[in-house]
């Protein structure tokens, strides 16, 4: 499975770990962030990342800023894309099954290493349910996407 990784300076360290466990795993990853600790707006890896997802050239991403809060914001104005933050695995859980969500975002000073795998492991092994329910609510969702206002 093909999976794209983005972050910002915040989580160079996180990212590494990160994609070298899921490398590990077998995973193929695709770094879309900044390798370096320099300051880096993660807008810019956010779109990068939720382009590769919406497009398909990966699967699934996986977005980590300081908190995974604002890569997120900026992952989730792509159109295609449900990118929630997740610090516990109920949630990296339910929001697959439930939201089919195509990325997972978490903080690099919110979350632990450990944590971070179980995250990652737990949104990479979980399959959206196809429930009649949650896809209803998906469409809705998407229908926002395309009511919204163009200038
Ligand atoms: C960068 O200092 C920080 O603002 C960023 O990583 C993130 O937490 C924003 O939401």
């Amino acid at each position: 499975m093909k999976i794209g990784i983005a972050n910002d300076h915040a989580a160079t360290q996180l990212k590494n770990t990160i994609m070298e466990y899921l490398q590990g795993e077998g995973y193929e990853v695709v770094n879309f962030g900044t390798n370096s600790l320099e300051s880096f707006d993660y807008p810019v890896a956010a779109e990068t990342l939720a382009n590769a997802v919406a497009s398909g050239e990966v699967e699934f991403g996986i977005a980590i800023c300081g908190t995974g809060v604002g890569i997120s914001i900026a992952c989730n104005k792509v159109k295609g894309i449900r990118a929630c933050v997740c610090s516990d695995t109920t949630s990296a859980k339910l929001t697959r099954l439930h939201n089919n969500a195509n990325i997972i975002c978490f903080g690099a000073r919110i979350v632990g290493e450990e944590l971070a795998k179980d995250l990652v492991d737990t949104f990479l092994e979980t399959s959206f349910t196809h429930d009649e329910r949650h896809q209803r609510r998906i469409d809705m969702i998407t229908d926002i996407e395309n009511r919204q206002y163009k200038a």
